[in-house]
């Protein structure tokens, strides 16, 4: 199954030819449910319980982005400033993004994506 996997990254690779579609893909499928994200104007994804994550990595620093994805809670003890403007919104939808689990390979080529 794993070996299958890694051969359909390859396969899918080579076909797109572009790290930004496997970005694109990962993203859509962990993060698409929650997140609105537009590409160059298109809406990649729709999600709304969580706030839209167009243009966030030039916002907010890489390192909040980076540690944001996959760990929140830590993100939030870390960076009180930087989640500032997100207190409202938990309050809002009344729900915190939980902790997503990544790898260090697809949070760089997530991050890629937010750019
Ligand atoms: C179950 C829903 C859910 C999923 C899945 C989810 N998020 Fe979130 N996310 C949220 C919510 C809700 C917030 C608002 C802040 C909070 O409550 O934590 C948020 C906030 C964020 C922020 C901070 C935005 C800002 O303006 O600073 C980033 C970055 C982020 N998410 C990235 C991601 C990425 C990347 C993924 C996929 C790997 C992801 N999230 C998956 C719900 C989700």
């Amino acid at each position: 199954m794993k070996k299958l996997t890694i051969i359909s990254v390859i396969v899918f690779g080579f076909i797109t030819g572009s790290i930004f579609a496997d970005g694109a893909k990962t993203f859509k499928s962990k993060c698409g449910a929650c997140h609105t994200l537009k590409v160059d104007g298109k809406k990649l994804t729709a999600g709304s319980l969580g706030p839209d994550l167009t243009g966030v990595a030039t916002r907010q620093s890489e390192q909040f982005v980076k540690l944001y994805m996959t760990k929140p809670s830590k993100a939030r003890k870390k960076f009180p400033k930087e989640c500032a403007h997100l207190v409202k919104k938990c309050g809002k939808s009344g729900m915190k993004m939980p902790n997503v689990s990544l790898s260090k390979k697809q949070v760089d080529k997530i991050y890629k994506i937010l750019k």
